[in-house]
């Protein structure tokens, strides 16, 4: 989904998503994370004071830890290292981008979203109803929302460049990008999902669902984007949890349902958000990023 939303002139854009400005540097990107926020896959007119930087902070903070596990773009998130590899950046103004910037490695990108779910809700809830399968996976019967499935499991979907992505099985991945590589980023997906997983609980949180991207640099998938963001993940506070809906959550669920209840058809444009829905989502952005880095 692209808009018109101001960038900077004075630098060669590379792509706008829904939340980040990408700039060109060549065989490097900068990711420049704004405060749009977006959901059902439309930008809303709302922003989220300091999101962008939270974002930011956190993605880093798990390209860090993680890179043991699978390797990634992260070449530096500090403005002024930024700076030192790319001096003709130094001149812009600082406030911009300090703190919510990342220099990463340009990768080509694979055009699917890697989601694991350890747990049933969303979209993979809605299929389970009506089919008792998601992403062509069958689960046993009777579980509810919020569920925690036996396993973690991949369920891929497209990135559709306008509308909405849709879920595929892992059969149509695997037409789609070959079988090899539906295996490797199932396998890439399911290892940097259980080490997360794994540290959120320690952080007494449920990583309940989490989207990957995962791009080619000489030869190799790294993972892209962003990682294990509010953003990109459903965090369920583990003490408050149990099967149902509306689990305690530390994610954008609480503007998804703000809109869900709105009666907005979900086409564009989108209702902009009431004061109290911002200040909360930007109160728990910021209690998941203490959670999980301190
Ligand atoms: N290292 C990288 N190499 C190439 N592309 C990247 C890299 N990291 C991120 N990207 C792309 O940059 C964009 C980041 O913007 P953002 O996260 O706002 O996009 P999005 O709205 O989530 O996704 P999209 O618009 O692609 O559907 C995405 O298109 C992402 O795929
Ligand atoms: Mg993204």
């Amino acid at each position: 989904m692209k808009s018109a939303i101001d960038t900077m002139p004075n630098l060669k854009l590379f792509r706008q998503g829904k939340v980040r400005d990408v700039y060109d540097l060549g065989s490097e990107l900068l990711l420049v994370a704004t405060d749009r926020v977006s959901a059902f896959d439309c930008i809303l007119p709302t922003p989220i004071p300091d999101k962008g930087k939270i974002l930011t902070q956190m993605a880093a903070w798990w390209f860090e830890h993680t890179k043991g596990v699978v390797p990634n773009h992260l070449i530096t998130a500090d403005w002024k290292d930024v700076c030192k590899r790319h001096p003709g950046l130094a001149g812009l103004e600082a406030g911009k981008f300090e703190g919510r910037s990342m220099l990463v490695r340009r990768a080509k990108r694979a055009d699917v979203e890697c989601v694991v779910r350890g747990y049933l809700s969303g979209s993979g809830w809605k299929e389970y109803q009506k089919t008792g399968v998601v992403c062509g996976q069958r689960l046993p019967a009777g579980l509810q929302e919020s569920s925690k499935l036996p396993e973690p499991i991949f369920t891929p979907s497209t990135k559709a460049d306008t509308g909405h992505d849709e879920n595929i099985t892992r059969d149509a991945l695997a037409a789609l990008v070959g079988k090899e590589t539906a295996e490797e980023l199932e396998r890439l997906s399911l290892s940097l999902y259980e080490f997360a997983s794994r540290r959120l609980a320690a952080c007494g949180l449920i990583l309940a669902d989490t989207k990957f991207e995962f791009g080619t640099l000489d030869g190799r998938f790294i993972a892209i984007d962003e990682i294990v963001t509010p953003d990109s993940s459903r965090f369920w506070d583990a003490k408050a949890w149990k099967p149902g809906p509306s689990p305690v959550n530390f994610d954008k669920q609480f503007i998804r349902d703000y809109l869900e209840k709105s009666g907005w058809d979900k086409r564009p444009p989108a209702p902009p958000l009431p004061h109290d829905v911002v200040e909360r989502t930007t109160r728990l952005y910021r209690d998941a990023l203490r959670m999980v880095t301190q």
